[in-house]
């Protein structure tokens, strides 16, 4: 028996098992969508009417299960009722499932994540094909939000209240053996053999066969399972997330949530689910980090960047990797793991060698993740081949990437050795921090096929990667390594050549001052303490520590023709880097540092004369001290004056690489999104006040007065008679 609607489909097996099949039309991932929910219902009605012996719920697409709701539904939403409502139908359609007189089971595969994850948790059993593409879990408060569809209530009951606050408060997924070895599914599966044991699963269950959960041992379930167990859990999970609770008050809703399915009825659970869900889903932070989700999937389709002709790119073959220090080796790992063979140079055998050495560790680090088997971690091993004097083995390379030293003339020598040896249709990447793209593209024969590809470090947690644009590359060159980008996991921003580029060039003026600050007397810790508490995953120092101010020094000598002003701050990087104290890799820079572990703040944060910095907000400053203003402002006056110069066209691009590619405060939004929210206005008239008492390098820039004197934010349409170009010369 067969019955089809437009998203669902519904099959029943002469052995009376029904199969429920998801393929939700004109999206690329199954999604919870009204009509989606509407077919759901329908079905469950038809299963309750004549309940078969096993219900199994599947995705028909390969792209995954079923990826949450859908939140462009979410962000429509107007008022309270209507959430209300939207989660009650789920609440109340899921139970259904749940009550069904039948064993359910839910076959994942690929992404069960929010609302496809609290579906299956309404399923008596999950099974889960176990390969790097499977992700489950709740990821909800990484969007500002809850889970609303009974997530809070029913994962404690499957994997614990400890697991289970942990996932949700982390929003973190679990790939199928980790899922497996916590209680979410009863079964992971490698690629080959999924198909015959799902079909064993349903037999052994048709057969009544019964099944082990893991057990979660003494300490675990007087912990999970007892009143005072659970308060002390309870308590330290309070305790975990109190210094982010302001920032995002979804943490402090889960767990009350959570803690009220413990408390009282089953009902009442759920009916706080619901009214945690109802009062976070208004606030600014989940506004925010929605609006970044969708920036996200805006910057990951190649149409944003470069127009639909463009000549259809082919996808790397052979990749080869210049330079096998920190991020030739990230970066070679990272192409290793999606799948693209790729040749490992650099100087000297013994440096190939250490290049290698630490691919196997990242990739070491994958397996013990759960994120590849031990067999595939060898396979992504066997795909680099080490070089050093060697050129041979990159005659067939058809995409090459340099992460030499930041020196120009070693790169363009490099360039210049690769122009004679590689096809004309072969693209040319560096991964330079700052130097300009254009100029290395002269050093080959074609200079249209070279682009920047700046990757972050880590390279394998960096979600970010700017695709820089030369003053020749073409359209082709651009859309192969957006691709590309896409392809290895992460989110393209495409930007012009320019020092510094976007990141960088927005994150210097903010390092900038907090050196200057140090100077006038404001201890380095609470500095960094100011910056944090704005919403920074870390302050100016922590992070200067961790980039190398050796490294910090080189970048900051790119941007030498941007600067208003003469400052310090190159002055005192140098004598750091003579004296040694280049950060947490010396073990001492601004902090000292021991087995990796911050201590002692050093003589370079410790003013001789300290003087305690203006700490209190007021409401004329929207809410930020005197100090985040000189941190945060110059960040922001430089994101006006980088859409002036072209160096992106919108503002969200800005956001979204600042968010991904430096941490600034998701909750906000970005620095754009800040400024307007504290209204332009505001921000100029600080600006002002901070050029007055500091100097030139506040002023202001034109588009802020613009958009000031216009009372309009960045998010109003951007006059495109301010943009011009602004490139390397
Ligand atoms: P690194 O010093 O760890 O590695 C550079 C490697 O290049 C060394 O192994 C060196 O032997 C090799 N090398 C030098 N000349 C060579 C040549 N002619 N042929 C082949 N190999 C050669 O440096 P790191 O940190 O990996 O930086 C590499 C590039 O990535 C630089 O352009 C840097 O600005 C950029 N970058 C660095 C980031 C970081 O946080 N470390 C972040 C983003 C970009």
């Amino acid at each position: 028996m067969i019955d089809d609607f437009r998203h669902l489909r519904l099959e029943q097996d002469g052995r009376g098992v029904a199969t429920v099949w998801f393929d939700v039309q004109g999206v690329p991932v199954n999604i919870f969508n009204d009509e989606v929910v509407g077919e759901l219902q329908e079905v469950v009605r038809q299963l309750e009417r004549q309940p078969p012996r096993m219900v199994v719920f599947r995705s028909g697409k390969m792209s995954g299960f079923l990826a949450g709701a859908d939140l462009r539904r979410i962000q429509q939403i107007q008022t309270a009722d209507e959430v209300r409502m939207v989660l009650m139908a789920g609440h109340e359609l899921f139970d259904r499932i749940e009550q069904l007189p039948c064993p359910t089971i839910a076959v994942i595969h690929g992404p069960c994540l929010g609302g496809g994850l609290e579906f299956a948790l309404a399923c008596r059993y999950r099974v889960a094909r176990d390969d790097a593409q499977t992700r489950i879990g709740l990821p909800e408060v990484q969007l500002g939000l809850i889970p609303g569809w009974g997530g809070t209530q029913r994962l404690p009951r499957v994997v614990g209240l400890r697991q289970a606050l942990r996932m949700i408060l982390e929003g973190a997924t679990l790939p199928a053996a980790k899922a497996l070895a916590v209680g979410l599914v009863d079964l992971a599966a490698p690629v080959g053999e999924f198909e015959a044991e799902v079909e064993r699963f349903i037999n052994d269950r048709l057969a009544g066969r019964s099944l082990r959960r893991p057990t979660r041992g003494l300490v675990g379930a007087m912990l999970d399972g007892t009143w005072p167990g659970r308060t002390v859990v309870f308590a330290t999970a309070r305790k975990q997330i109190r210094s982010r609770s302001g920032h995002y008050p979804a943490l402090p809703a889960a767990i009350r949530a959570v803690s009220a399915g413990f408390r009282g009825t089953r009902t009442a659970g759920f009916a706080t689910e619901r009214e945690e869900f109802t009062r976070v889903v208004f606030t600014p932070s989940a506004r925010n980090l929605i609006e970044v989700f969708f920036q996200r999937e805006r910057a990951r389709k190649r149409s944003t960047w470069v127009p639909d002709e463009a000549a259809p790119p082919h996808p790397p073959h052979q990749a080869a990797i210049i330079g096998a220090g920190t991020m030739g080796a990230g970066i070679a790992q990272l192409l290793a793991f999606n799948g693209i063979p790729v040749v490992l140079k650099d100087v000297s055998d013994e440096i190939v060698a250490g290049g290698v050495k630490r691919i196997e560790s990242l990739t070491g680090e994958a397996v013990s993740k759960g994120l590849l088997s031990p067999d595939e971690a060898a396979a992504v091993v066997r795909r680099v081949t080490p070089t050093s004097t060697d050129w041979s083995p990159l005659a067939d390379a058809d995409l090459v990437i340099e992460a030499v030293v930041e020196r120009e003339e070693i790169k363009r020598e490099v360039f210049r050795q690769l122009g004679g040896r590689l096809s004309p249709a072969a693209v040319l990447a560096s991964n330079t921090s700052a130097l300009s793209v254009s100029r290395l593209a002269e050093a080959t024969r074609h200079p249209e096929r070279v682009a920047g590809l700046h990757f972050f470090n880590p390279v394998h947690r960096m979600q970010l990667v700017e695709v820089v644009r030369g003053l020749a590359s073409d359209d082709s060159t651009v859309a192969v390594l957006v691709d590309l980008v896409r392809r290895l996991g992460k989110v393209p921003v495409v930007v012009a050549d320019s020092p510094g580029f976007l990141v960088n060039r927005l994150l210097f003026p903010y390092l900038d001052e907090a050196v200057r600050l140090v100077i006038e007397g404001v201890p380095g810790p609470d500095i960094d303490r100011e910056a944090i508490r704005f919403g920074m995953p870390m302050g100016p120092f922590e992070l200067l520590d961790q980039i190398g101010v050796d490294i910090a020094a080189d970048v900051s000598g790119t941007f030498a023709p941007l600067r208003t002003e003469p400052g310090p701050t190159p002055e005192r990087f140098a004598a750091m880097v003579r004296e040694g104290w280049c950060g947490k890799k010396s073990g001492h820079g601004f902090y000292e540092y021991r087995n990796g572990r911050r201590g002692k703040t050093t003589k370079w944060a410790t003013p001789s004369v300290p003087r305690p910095a203006p700490t209190s907000p007021t409401d004329e400053t929207g809410g930020l001290t005197a100090l985040q203003q000189r941190l945060i402002f110059p960040i922001i006056n430089e994101a006006a004056k980088c859409l002036e110069a072209g160096i992106v066209t919108d503002p969200w691009m800005v956001d979204l690489a600042m968010v991904l590619g430096t941490g600034f405060a998701p909750f906000r939004g970005g620095p754009l999104r800040t400024a307007d929210a504290l209204g332009v206005g505001r921000v100029v008239r600080a600006l002002e006040t901070l050029s007055r008492e500091y100097g030139d390098r506040f002023e202001p820039a034109p588009l802020l007065r613009m958009l000031c004197d216009e009372q309009r934010g960045f998010y109003a349409a951007m006059p495109a008679a301010v943009v011009h170009e602004e490139v390397h010369q």
